[in-house]
């Protein structure tokens, strides 16, 4: 896999940070925006969208990916996450993530724009249940 150059990483947290404008969090306030950059090139972006019903509520992360796989990309090189105190992404998004590969960079940064933290899938999700345990 080629290695994002650092200008790259920062365009995807940049796009990530200005997603996140559009988070719905009525009820946390806390606002998370992320990019996902595709083999092919193409960038999705995701914010969180609470709910009333607060269980319903999904992540950022993983409204990056439903998009995404819903326009027909598996592929995936790496996803930004920003919050405004440099959060990572939950237990759900991880084993989200996992599906499509352990080797997807994640970069995490904080409300300014500021890289807190790069590791890739694998690195979030130890010993990770993959499509590999059923045979796929
Ligand atoms: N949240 C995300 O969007 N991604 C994560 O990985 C962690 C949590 C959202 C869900 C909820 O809207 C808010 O952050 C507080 O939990």
């Amino acid at each position: 896999m080629t290695e994002l150059t650092d200008v790259e990483k920062q365009a995807l947290i940049d796009l990530a940070n200005e997603a996140r404008k559009l988070a719905y969090v009525p009820y946390s306030n806390y606002h998370v925006g992320a990019a996902l950059r595709t083999k092919s090139g193409r960038v999705y972006t995701g914010v969180n969208v609470e709910s009333a019903a607060y269980p319903t509520t999904m992540c950022a992360e993983r409204v990056a990916v439903y998009k995404a796989v819903s326009e027909g990309e598996r592929a995936f090189e790496a996803i930004a996450v920003v919050t405004d105190n440099g959060g990572s992404p939950c237990g759900g998004c991880r084993q989200v993530l996992a599906e499509f590969g352990l080797e997807t960079v994640v970069l995490i940064a904080d409300g300014s724009g500021r890289l807190v933290v790069e590791t890739s899938v694998g690195g979030l999700l130890p010993l990770a249940f993959t499509p590999e345990h059923l045979g796929k």
